[in-house]
């Protein structure tokens, strides 16, 4: 397996771009299932998740082309055919392919993803939400089966803000007969962008962005052509690089309206932050001051940037603290960084981080995607060497990611595997 080899300990200045999101690629990947196209999707990031969102199209009758960044896909044919395990266990999106192919085919066939690293991650909310809309739902040797001649508008109370469900839901919906309301709704800007790329195809969706969205369905929708949004949380892992090695860093096309909660937290710490035409600098103070967070949905503190934030607590010059609301098991990067030299005790869901004055490098192991960038930001802050291995998952997440913190400044490099 490759291993990143980190030498850190600079300043990181200069540079970067932020990539298309992935969280709003994925949802827009899916959404081509509710046309037959063509559809151009521009600004896809190369990454892993969305090569597994191609395969999954593909295997399901749509054809899918990929030239830099620029998708092409049509789905004038689709063959009935499930989201089979393999895909959806390495990829928890996938489930959002159950609401679109049901709205358009009147049946989906998709595995159930089952648990991951980060917690139990049920999708109850979703199928609840269908089955309001008059879908039969059943559960079949891992798999949900869902079908719905045509389903119909409905009033749906999420009892959490769940993303993922909210997006099923409305693209579900688009298609539906009459008018679907969705209640404690999630307000993540990768919702809006899924919006508005769906009334590009012809879907009626008002108070996208609020905790109430208001769909009427339409009889068919037609092909889009749109740009996927600029990606928050690897904007926001750049902002807290340069915080935490003391450089300053500018993220281009960063969007400030989609980072407050951080840009807030980060100015606490003692870091500027500006915003610009041209996107958002970081520049880190001399000496970090302690800040507490507390993960929430949307415009909470994100919980996808706990752990890069994790890595610059540990440098603060006094003792911080994280409670983490959305996610039940979302502290393992902490034994991580504990190797390196940060002093953290968790109990429970909070996590109190007293600050050291050095981070010493060591061979570590990523556990999940952003945990992954926490030991990068770790390793870019310590003296000496760090070794990071399973980096499989910063593929997923993250494009370009040695070459953008050398661009910084950084020496960063990726060892492949001995064969
Ligand atoms: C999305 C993001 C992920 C981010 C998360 C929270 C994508 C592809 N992934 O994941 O990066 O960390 O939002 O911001 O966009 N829940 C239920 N029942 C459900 C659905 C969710 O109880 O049916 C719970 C989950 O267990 C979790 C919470 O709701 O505790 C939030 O999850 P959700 O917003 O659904 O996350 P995802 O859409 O999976």
């Amino acid at each position: 397996m490759d291993k990143i080899v980190i030498h850190g300990g600079r300043p990181l200045n200069g540079c970067v771009s932020a990539s298309g999101a992935k969280n709003a690629a994925l949802p827009l990947m899916f959404a081509t299932l509710l046309a037959p196209g063509p559809h151009r999707l521009g600004n896809v990031p190369r990454l892993r998740d969305i090569r597994t969102a191609e395969q999954l199209l593909t295997g399901l009758g749509a054809s899918v082309q990929n030239e830099k960044g620029i998708l092409e896909v049509f789905a004038e044919d689709l063959n009935g055919k499930e989201a089979p395990y393999d895909l959806v266990r390495t990829m928890r999106a996938s489930v959002l392919v159950l609401g679109p192919l049901l709205a358009r085919c009147g049946r989906a066939r998709v595995s159930l993803p089952g648990g991951c690293a980060i917690g139990a991650r049920p999708i109850n909310l979703h199928l609840k939400g269908l089955e309001a809309m008059g879908a039969e739902i059943t559960l079949d040797h891992g798999y949900v089966e869902a079908r719905a001649e045509r389903l119909h508008g409905a009033r749906i109370y999420l009892d959490t803000p769940t993303v993922g469900g909210t997006e099923n839901l409305m693209m579900a919906a688009t298609l539906a007969e009459g008018t679907t309301v969705i209640e404690n709704a999630a307000c993540e800007p990768e919702i809006d962008d899924l919006a508005a790329a769906l009334r590009t195809m012809g879907a009626k969706i008002e108070g996208d962005g609020t905790a109430t969205i208001t769909i009427e369905g339409v009889k068919q929708l037609h092909g889009m052509d749109y740009q996927v949004m600029p990606d928050r949380i690897e904007a926001g892992t750049y902002l807290i690089a340069a915080a935490l090695t003391g450089g300053s860093v500018l993220v281009q096309n960063a969007r400030a309206d989609h980072m407050e909660a951080l840009l807030s937290k980060l100015e606490e710490t003692g870091a500027a932050c500006q915003v610009t035409e041209e996107g958002v600098r970081v520049t880190g103070p001399a000496q970090l001051r302690p800040v507490d967070i507390k993960t929430q949905p949307y415009p909470g503190f994100p919980t996808d940037m706990q752990a890069q934030f994790m890595t610059l607590m540990t440098l603060c010059g006094g003792s911080s603290m994280i409670t983490e609301t959305v996610f039940e098991n979302r502290f393992m990067h902490v034994c991580e960084l504990q190797r390196m030299g940060a002093d953290i005790t968790i109990e429970g869901h909070t996590a109190t981080i007293k600050g050291v004055s050095e981070l010493l490098g060591a061979p570590v192991m990523a556990t999940d995607l952003r945990a992954s960038a926490c030991l990068v930001l770790a390793g870019l802050a310590a003296d000496n060497t760090t070794e990071i291995s399973r980096i499989y998952h910063l593929d997923r997440g993250y494009e370009s990611l040695e070459e953008k913190f050398r661009c910084l400044g950084a020496d960063i490099t990726r060892v492949p595997a001995e064969q």
